[in-house]
């Protein structure tokens, strides 16, 4: 079935939001409130099927002058192995590369999929600007932290 891919507009996140719900009840990405995913929907990318349905969504946030983050990947399980996630961060690479960041990363358990895509794992000690900025507040931090740094050029 045809999908369209689609910067994101402020009526498409509640529907993001609960995307990330399910993924975040799985443990597999950290919760974002609504407020929080409002104030960044200019980062978003959604799929969405020919009905309007979201099949999944990704954020790309610009965190340093030369670094960027995929956040909140997202594909809904009965279209997954089709593309769709590829689809979805390829259009935040393709972006990223345009806007002139050079090194693009992602905290991860999908070591496999974004290996596929080019990157490559690397220490979180690596990337001081979100660990400063984001991991400080997270409770899994540091410890707890089970999630794979990869990291891209561009
Ligand atoms: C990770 C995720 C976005 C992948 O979405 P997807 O639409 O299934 O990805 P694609 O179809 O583009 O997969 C491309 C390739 O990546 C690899 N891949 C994808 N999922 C994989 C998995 N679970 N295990 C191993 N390899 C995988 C495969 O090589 C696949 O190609 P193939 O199907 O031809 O073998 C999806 O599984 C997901 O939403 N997971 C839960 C949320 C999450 O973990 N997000 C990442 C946070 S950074």
């Amino acid at each position: 079935m045809e999908t369209v891919l689609s910067s994101a507009r402020v009526g498409d996140m509640k529907e993001v939001h609960a995307l990330l719900l399910k993924a975040a009840d799985k443990g597999r990405l950290l919760p974002r409130s609504l407020a929080d995913l409002y104030q960044h929907t200019r980062d978003f990318y959604v799929l969405k099927e020919p009905d309007g349905r979201p099949a999944g969504c990704c954020a790309l946030s610009v965190v340093w002058e030369d670094l960027a983050e995929i956040r909140s990947l997202y594909v809904r399980e009965d279209m997954r192995r089709r593309g769709a996630g590829s689809l979805l961060t390829e259009a935040c690479m393709n972006e990223a590369q345009a806007m002139g960041v050079s090194r693009l990363f992602t905290l991860t358990y999908e070591t496999a999929f974004f290996t596929r895509l080019g990157f490559s794992e690397v220490d979180k000690d690596v990337l001081p600007q979100k660990i400063w900025a984001d991991c400080v507040h997270c409770p899994k931090f540091p410890d707890d932290c089970d999630e794979t740094a990869m990291l891209r050029r561009l």
